[in-house]
């Protein structure tokens, strides 16, 4: 088992698959270049150092991106990893442009449930966010995701003055089709938009208050976001907010980029470069790299204390 100096089991790994996206996120990658350089660790090897960490006890595996679904091979990694040991929970967070083509491989290779990013219902508000005319492709492989029984989430990261005002509409419209739907804080970041101010929990709660009274139920089983029951109904809602402190009690999880570094924390600057031990399929300093990287867990992010991340999203995988 994999435990951390703070006593937190990490049983989960989020892998980024790539930094590269098709769309530019405001919150994200506004400014980037259409194609970043990247020395991407090929999959096969990077399957070997997952395997250590699943030996190690991690039952969660998400890959993420950039945009994911840009990695061709991708669905004989979601296969290779289901191999290995088929009772992993393995998860994907898309964009959703190429998930038509790709949702009925990607479950077929052992895939268990889908989280997409979806800030709008508009058209040219898709187009403002995140500067891609994408709304009828996100939707239609929604549709074709959930034709092939993938458990689907929905991200939005409510914005002032941008999406604001679709916080109710977003909301019945994941009730309608099923999908659960997760509010994200908008998590400060020097390479987003200087213009954008994001939505804090409080915020998003009065918003829906002024139509739908709410409870807090729970926290997600598999998911950092505190759910709300819309009262009498069984429309559920979640909200994610790491501006709040006790958002990393909990915290089970590292992240490894495209390229090889162990991110113990989505915050913080301290890595640690695991990439030679993949490329060299070394596993005795892939373990110590691990190791190294869940001793290394910060307590808590520092968002509580109004300061600004200076790693990019798309490294990390958000
Ligand atoms: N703040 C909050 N959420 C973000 N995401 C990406 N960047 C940010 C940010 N700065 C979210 C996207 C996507 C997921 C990968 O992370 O909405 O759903
Ligand atoms: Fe791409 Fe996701 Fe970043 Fe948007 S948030 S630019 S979809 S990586």
């Amino acid at each position: 088992m994999l435990v951390d100096s703070f006593g937190r089991t990490i049983d989960y790994i989020r892998i980024s698959v790539t930094k590269n996206c098709n769309f530019r996120c405001k919150y994200c990658m506004p400014n980037t270049p259409d194609e970043i350089a990247e020395d991407l660790i090929p999959l096969d090897k990077m399957l070997e150092f997952i395997k250590i960490a699943i030996d190690y006890g991690v039952k969660k595996i998400r890959i993420t991106g950039g945009e994911p679904l840009l990695r061709k091979d991708l669905s004989s990694f979601v296969k290779s990893i289901y191999d290995y040991k088929n009772d992993i929970e393995i998860a994907l967070t898309t964009n959703g442009y190429f998930l038509k083509r790709y949702a009925k491989e990607l479950k077929d290779s052992g895939l268990k449930r889908i989280n997409v990013s979806l800030d709008s219902l508009k058209k040219e508000k898709i187009i403002l966010i995140s500067k891609k005319d994408a709304l009828d492709c996100i939707l239609e492989g929604l549709h074709e995701a959930k034709k092939v029984n993938l458990k689907i989430k929905l991200n939005m990261v409510p914005l002032k003055g941008i999406n604001d005002d679709e916080i109710v509409p977003m909301l019945e419209f994941a009730n309608k089709e099923g999908f659960l739907l997760r509010y994200i804080e908008y998590m400060e970041n020097s390479f987003a938009s200087d213009k954008i101010k994001g939505l804090k929990s409080f915020e998003i709660l009065e918003n829906i208050q002024k139509k739908y009274n709410y409870t807090m139920i729970k926290k997600e089983v598999f998911g950092p976001a505190k759910l709300y029951k819309i009262d009498n109904t069984n429309n559920v809602f979640g909200i994610i907010a790491p501006h709040n402190d006790e958002f990393c009690t909990s915290c089970n999880r590292i992240r490894i980029t495209a390229e090889g570094i162990i991110c113990p924390c989505l915050y913080f600057q301290d890595a640690i470069d695991a990439s030679k031990a993949i490329k060299n399929n070394d596993k005795k300093a892939m373990e110590e790299s691990l190791l190294n990287a869940i001793k290394n867990k910060p307590e808590k992010n520092k968002w509580s204390d109004g300061e600004t991340s200076t790693r990019a999203f798309y490294h990390t995988g958000g």
